[in-house]
């Protein structure tokens, strides 16, 4: 029978162990994965227990008290601590989210967390989203316009059209649906993956758009589209409750609408 295994290097090890301080009655138990591109070192998982009574309820604040307080080597990415940002996507718990908006008493037993998956780690939480933004500017996210401007307003929209941007205007590309798709994991050089498809939605259905048919020639591809198999991890696991599946459905209707099937 065939054996896989990932190479030596990369299987994970245990940590370093940080017992919680003496006296602390309310602990929970956090799994970290670290690597450090900077030493030889496998990828390792180091054991916090931190007390939650001087904690604050997300899983966030867990992590910035582990930092602040226990082993400043730790590293993530954050910044809004209100889910806006997107820039604390990680997997916790084998569900990619938000660690800001992750209340640590949802979770039971040991909080584990790892970097999003199937990207490249730059170090411990931090993936390299160099690639995820390529694939977002080639879209080109904004309004393509023929016409000229009105010189005397913005151009408007009705209330309707303004409308059909709700469930598409809330994504904050935080990748945590591109990064839960199998699709993306085996094709994410030539599939767009659905927080890119969600986006090249919003400029679809904008009544201000003017290239709604050279966008849809551009993702008209056997690979940048239709990648896409309807297994709906993307929409199971948004944080912001967005649904990229349904968006990626209506754009292969658009298609189909266009070539008159
Ligand atoms: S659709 Fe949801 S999960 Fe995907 S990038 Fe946007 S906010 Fe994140
Ligand atoms: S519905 Fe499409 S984009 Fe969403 S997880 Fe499935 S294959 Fe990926
Ligand atoms: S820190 Fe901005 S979304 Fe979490």
């Amino acid at each position: 029978m065939a054996e896989f295994q990932l190479p030596k290097n990369s299987r994970i090890t245990k940590g370093k162990n940080f017992p919680a301080p003496g006296g602390a009655t309310n602990t929970k138990t956090f799994r970290v994965y670290r690597w450090n591109p900077d030493d030889d070192n496998n990828p390792s998982i180091d054991t916090y227990e931190i007390d939650l009574d001087s904690c604050g309820p997300m899983v966030l604040d867990a992590m910035i008290k582990i930092k602040n307080e226990i082993d400043a080597t730790l590293t993530f990415r954050r910044s809004c601590r209100e889910g806006i940002c997107g820039s604390c996507a990680m997997n916790i718990d084998g569900i990619n989210t938000l660690a800001c908006i992750q209340p640590i008493t949802e979770i039971k037993g040991a909080v584990k967390i790892y970097p999003l998956p199937h990207l490249p780690v730059v170090k411990d939480l931090v993936p390299d989203m160099d690639h995820f933004y390529a694939q977002y500017a080639a879209i080109r996210p904004w309004i393509r316009t023929q016409s000229a401007a009105p010189s005397d307003s913005e151009r408007l929209q009705s209330k309707e059209d303004r409308a059909k941007l709700d469930g598409s205007y809330e994504c904050i590309l935080c990748a945590c649906c591109s990064t839960a798709c199998p699709s993306y994991w085996w094709n994410s050089e030539r599939y767009l993956g659905p927080a890119i498809l969600l986006q090249a939605h919003r400029w679809l259905v904008d009544s201000r758009d003017e290239a709604t048919g050279e966008r849809l020639d551009e993702l008209d591809d056997p690979f940048k589209l239709y990648r896409c198999h309807t297994i709906m991890n993307c929409t199971s696991t948004c944080p912001k409750g967005l649904n990229p599946a349904k968006a990626i459905a209506e754009i292969k209707i658009m298609l189909i609408n266009r070539r008159g099937i």
